[in-house]
């Protein structure tokens, strides 16, 4: 195993998108920001030096941090921000992991321009379960606002209202031909060569939106999700929510030419859809780029709820012999957790209300200082224990839209668990002001996604069709608009972790929580000590 070291400089960058220019937040002044290399099993040290005026943390989304939270980096949860012109360490190891991850400031908003890919190879000699590609690329789906991110931030969360739509999506920081202002410097081209085979590294990295992906003329075949090897299956479209990675093969196997590329929204509210495409260009070698680009094929409406649940009942984990899948078969925590939209009080607001977004009911309020320190050291005020494992009266959840009692209660209140404890999780969506699919994201852990449905959850007969042998296993995954997904996960490492909405509007409203994770009492089972440099609150 291998220390690999990098340097982040957090600095203010010129970028000009559809003959807008703007001065934005950059790692090293690339957008998106700097890949990280390792392989399975090696140590990352990576030093975060911020020169802007921003506070900024960074979050290496999917990498578990196991007894080290201090380095997972949601801001007031693990650590406190790196302040202008200070510097944090952040030093983990890369363990029992390999695939596609990412990283993204943890921060307000800042994450719609600092983020990046982690790219893990197995570790040396190991070979990918798969045929061997003849190269690799990374593909970073984003979103391009041509205002500030505090402008855009400020609308979608401080005055309660929705967010405004972004300006373009964007495949590895470029929105593409399709877009008609200026865009045709600002398209990103994958050169490939007839016979070859590439693989693929998709990121979501778009603020509020999850997405398809397809590639005109070509199939691609799935082979992993988040991290974990998947049982390949081939898809002409694929679909990532923000935070989710996926890599696909794809085989230069069609007539040399050019073919277009697509990321389009999956958005299913009512309300007016984000549904502006991204595109790029599959470049064949030897092609003029005067060639006219291959159409894309005809995409899933921007509704298309069915298309993502028939794309999502494909995956399932690898589980060979030296890639098991290991299911927690018998629970000993049962959490049924409702997804609820609000309207809450607000003195500074327009309207004096705001929006708001809640689990079982309550809407989580961010402290001043770390959840994490505060656990470590015993600080006392900063939180309660005492997060309820069930919503606080039944109703019928996906009925009929619910206009009355759209109030929240406010709370920083986190869930105890023991140490190794299994626990099973069922986020409920609910027709509170409103159904919408919400990808969940989980920190400090990968989970077993063992089922999935539209409507109430039924305790009484829907655990019967759980897949307890085979289920995907992720670190983000969607529940559905006006039905429910199962997560089963050990809790296996001690420490104060995360879950949230990965849409970055709903985590604003407040729909995130957290777990605190008791310490074992094995050697190797408590939180390790915080590094020197933590920055203080
Ligand atoms: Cu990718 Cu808590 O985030």
């Amino acid at each position: 195993a291998d220390v690999k070291r990098y340097q982040f400089d957090i600095v203010m960058s010129n970028v000009s998108r559809l003959c807008h220019e703007k001065a934005m937040v950059t790692v090293n002044g690339s957008y998106p920001g700097p890949t990280i290399y390792a392989r399975e099993g090696d140590r990352v040290i990576v030093n975060v030096t911020n020169h802007v005026k921003h506070n900024m943390t960074i979050h290496w989304h999917g990498l578990k941090q196991r007894r080290n939270g201090w380095a997972d980096g949601p801001a007031y949860v693990t650590q406190c921000p790196i302040g202008s012109g200070g510097s944090y360490v952040y030093d983990f190891n890369v363990t029992r992991q390999r695939g596609t991850l990412w990283w993204h400031a943890h921060i307000a908003w800042m994450r719609a321009t600092v983020h990046g890919a982690i790219v893990i190879l197995p570790a040396a000699g190991v070979p990918y379960p798969f045929p061997k590609p003849d190269d690799e690329a990374e593909i970073v789906l984003g979103e391009w606002w041509h205002a500030d991110v505090e402008t855009v931030e400020r609308q979608g969360s401080m005055l309660g209202m929705a967010p405004n739509m972004s300006d373009a999506h964007t495949i590895n920081g470029k929105p593409g031909p399709l877009v008609p202002f200026c865009s045709e410097k600002h398209t990103y081209a994958l050169q490939v060569q007839s016979g070859k085979t590439y693989l693929l590294r998709i990121i979501n990295a778009a603020v509020n939106d999850e997405l398809f992906f397809s590639i005109a003329g070509h199939n691609m075949t799935v082979v992993e999700i988040d991290a974990t090897y998947t049982k390949p299956f081939a898809a002409s479209i694929v679909q990532l929510s923000p935070g989710q990675t996926m890599n696909v093969l794809v085989s230069a196997d069609q007539s040399p030419g050019r073919y277009f590329m697509v990321a389009k929204p999956f958005n299913d509210v009512p309300i007016p859809a984000d549904n502006k495409t991204a595109t790029a260009i599959l470049q064949y070698a030897g092609v003029p780029t005067s060639v006219v680009p291959a159409l894309p094929q005809t995409m899933p409406a921007t509704n298309s709820t069915g298309s993502v649940a028939a794309f999502h009942d494909k995956l399932r984990s690898l589980n060979s012999p030296r890639y098991p899948a290991y299911v927690p078969l018998a629970v000993d925590r049962h959490l049924l957790y409702t997804i609820g939209l609000n309207i809450d009080p607000c003195e500074t607001c327009l309207n004096r209300s705001r929006l708001a977004a809640s689990l079982n009911n309550i809407t989580f309020v961010m402290p001043r200082t770390a959840l994490l320190q505060a656990h470590y050291y015993g600080q006392k005020g900063v939180f309660a224990a005492d997060f309820p494992d069930r919503p606080p009266a039944r109703f019928n959840y996906t009925g009929v839209p619910l206009t009355a009692g759209l109030g929240t209660s406010l709370g920083t209140r986190l869930s105890k668990i023991a140490y190794n404890a299994t626990v099973e999780l069922v986020l409920q969506d609910t027709n509170l002001l409103s159904v919408e699919s919400h990808p969940f994201h989980l920190h400090g852990y990968n989970f077993f996604v063992v089922g999935r449905g539209v409507g109430n959850f039924d305790p009484a007969k829907d655990p019967a069709k759980y897949n307890l042998v085979d289920p995907p296993e992720r670190n983000t995954v969607g529940v559905p608009a006006g039905g429910w997904t199962a997560i089963r996960f050990r809790a296996d490492n001690p420490g104060v972790w995360f879950l949230h909405c990965h849409l970055e509007v709903h985590t604003s409203w407040g729909l995130k929580m957290a777990f605190l994770v008791e310490d074992g009492s094995g050697p190797d089972e408590s939180v390790l000590p915080p590094p020197k440099d933590l920055p203080k609150c």
